[in-house]
């Protein structure tokens, strides 16, 4: 019998690097590690750039690695694909739907695409589940963004994978939409979905998940429990030296700056702000 595995997903030393239009070679991911245990949810928060979407898409088997080892319940995705692919759904950053079919529809083939028997799909099920059963059989162009969105979810699981992982899922979208959808990730949780979601919100991974993984240029700088997180910058004043600046900036006085000397600035503001200016500035 098989072990049971602590970890649904395994990163080790994992390495992507792209050539640019120039032939430059760019380091998306540099020996990145880290893991997710079995039922938990994961959030990965970084700035535009960091290398979330070249994690996602090398996890959902869009883009090659460089190097390193990925693995997905337990199956190595280079030398098992098939058996990782099938615990895994990914729902991409960008919406990836046909508009001239129905939910239902699109539903459907997704899971003939994975080679799942009428009698065993789970189309009603999941637009259940993601509260799209009045829309099984409109034209998904006539769906709301956040309807979109929703199908988006629930075609990355037509094959009930173990694991599902969504990259930015709120980015752009108005706040009461943002909350329905984190109240359907946190349902899918709950029914034991482990959950890995990438973010550049802290608010949105404090609201969902009680890990963080912060990536930044391409290095995971912090892996550890959000609120412990939270309270370590509570105790930090970070202090920004600038060589140049005769005066403070209105932007930066807004977000809590004040002047301490001829040329120092003192920043005393709200954790969450800290954290991402430390961030942006590593
Ligand atoms: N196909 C590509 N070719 C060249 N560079 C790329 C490609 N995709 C991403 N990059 C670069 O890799 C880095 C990480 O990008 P990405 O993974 O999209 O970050 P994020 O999702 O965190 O915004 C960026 O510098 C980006 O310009
Ligand atoms: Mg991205």
């Amino acid at each position: 019998m098989k072990e049971a595995k602590k970890n649904d997903i395994e990163i080790i030393k994992l390495n992507k690097v792209y050539l640019d239009d120039k032939k430059n070679s760019v380091k998306a991911l540099k020996d990145i590690s880290f893991n997710v245990k079995k039922g938990s949810m994961l959030a990965l928060l970084g700035p535009n750039g960091a290398g979330k979407s070249s994690l996602i898409n090398i996890l959902a088997g869009i883009v090659n690695k460089s190097s390193g080892k990925v693995l997905i319940n337990g199956c190595d995705f280079e030398l098992e694909q098939r058996a990782a692919k099938q615990s895994i759904g990914v729902v991409p950053q960008e919406l990836v739907i046909d508009p001239y079919f129905t939910p239902k529809e699109t539903l459907e083939f997704q899971a003939g695409y994975y080679g799942i028997k009428k009698s065993d799909r789970i189309t009603f099920q999941l637009l259940k589940k993601l509260k799209l059963e009045d829309k099984a059989n409109a034209y998904v162009r006539h769906l709301s963004g956040g309807m979109k969105r929703r199908l988006m979810i629930a075609k990355a699981m037509v094959h009930s994978p173990q694991v599902l992982i969504l990259d930015e899922p709120t980015a752009g979208v108005d706040v009461s939409l943002r909350e329905l959808l984190w109240q359907n990730i946190k349902d899918l949780n709950k029914k034991g979905t482990t959950i890995l979601i990438t973010t550049h919100y802290l608010e949105e991974a404090e609201a969902l998940c009680k890990d963080v993984a912060i990536i930044n240029k391409g290095e995971i700088v912090v892996n550890e429990n959000i609120k412990k997180l939270v309270k370590k910058i509570d105790k930090k004043v970070l202090k920004i030296y600038f060589d140049k600046l005769s005066y403070l900036p209105n932007g930066l006085k807004k977000i809590g700056f004040k002047k301490k000397k001829m040329m120092k600035f003192l920043l005393i503001i709200s954790p969450l702000i800290t954290l991402l200016i430390l961030l942006l500035m590593k």
